[in-house]
């Protein structure tokens, strides 16, 4: 099987699982429901889900208990979206080739999805302790050794629903889309390479570390491991909005599927206005080839994995 062949079976994977946790659009909240499904299910690469399904097996993960933490995930990074597109944010009409949240529903309706996706998102992931008491029906029969496992799987999926809310909230993705609003009204001047890449690791690498993060904490990795891979998701994520500023610049909306010239529109600091897009390509590979590197130390090769990160660096959309 080709690499590509293999990504879209993953991607299609992902979205299979993301389906099933889903609401059904009725009762008398049916349109808030119907705008969040109709922004969850416009297509998307479903990125995050992947790389935490990658990093879950890299560490030797069995089983389902991953798959909430993946819809969850990917709900949280919709509802981003649906909120960035808005007309008081980035103000766009275009998103996956479709009509934004915000166009199709209003705005009002396009918030409440945006804060339903968040909400949702928790309570799909708090259905893995359920997941844990299903496997082990009999406590009361347990050895010691089971008793130990069963402790320990609790408390991972403690762990990482702590990492989801954290890498989501004011110290991971709304810090990084609060510096980025209000970096809208600064003079270049004012906005440094500290800045910039404060923006960057949080608004977009933020959600791709807590991806590779949930994954290995879920398969019972050390705290060492899971941190290392958080540092692996950090270059991913700040080479991936890299990537993001160029192809706003130099792609079309066509390939995109959303607008080209977003950026400039709104006087947003990017990596392309700030460095040009020589370094901004440079900074790409270099930032993807060091987290290849971390990812070839192990614990075992995944060599997909490996691949999808080599990919981003030329991603076209
Ligand atoms: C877009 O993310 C927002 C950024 C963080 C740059 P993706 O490029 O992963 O969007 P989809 O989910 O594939 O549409
Ligand atoms: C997105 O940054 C970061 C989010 C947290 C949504 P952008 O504003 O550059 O993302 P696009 O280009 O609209 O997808
Ligand atoms: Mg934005
Ligand atoms: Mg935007
Ligand atoms: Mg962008």
């Amino acid at each position: 099987m080709s690499f590509k062949e293999e990504l879209d079976r993953k991607a299609a994977g992902c979205e299979a699982v993301l389906k099933q946790y889903l609401p059904q659009e009725e009762g008398y909240q049916k349109t808030v429901l119907e705008a969040m499904n109709y922004s969850v299910l416009a297509g998307g690469k479903r990125l995050r889900p992947m790389l935490m399904k990658e990093s879950f097996k890299l560490f030797g993960g069995q089983g389902t208990i991953v798959e909430p933490f993946m819809a969850a995930l990917e709900m949280i990074h919709n509802y981003s979206l649906v909120h960035d597109d808005l007309p008081c944010m980035d103000n766009d009409e275009y998103r996956r080739g479709r009509k934004t949240t915000w166009t199709v529903y209003g705005d009002g309706m396009a918030v409440l999805a945006g804060d339903a996706l968040l909400n949702y998102a928790f309570e799909t992931a708090s259905g893995a302790f359920a997941m844990i008491d299903s496997a082990y029906e009999n406590t009361d029969e347990m050895n010691q050794q089971q008793a130990v496992s069963f402790a320990a799987r609790y408390a991972a999926v403690g762990k990482a629903m702590a990492v989801l809310a954290k890498k989501a909230g004011v110290y991971g993705m709304i810090g990084g889309q609060c510096a980025d609003i209000e970096a809208e009204e600064k003079s270049a001047e004012e906005v440094d390479t500290d800045l910039l890449l404060y923006i960057h690791k949080n608004k977009t690498a933020a959600l791709i570390e807590s991806a590779l993060m949930i994954g290995a904490i879920l398969a019972g990795a050390s705290a060492q491991e899971v941190a290392a891979m958080e540092k692996v998701g950090e270059n991913i994520g700040i080479a991936f909005q890299i990537q993001d500023d160029i192809l706003d610049v130099t792609s079309s909306t066509e390939v995109l599927g959303k607008p080209v010239g977003s950026d400039e529109k709104n006087n947003k600091a990017t990596y392309v206005s700030l460095n040009g897009l020589e370094k901004a390509r440079e900074d790409v590979r270099r930032l993807s080839e060091e987290a290849i590197g971390r990812l070839k130390k192990g614990p075992v090769r995944n060599l997909f994995l490996e691949q999808l990160v080599e990919n981003l660096i030329t991603r076209e959309k």
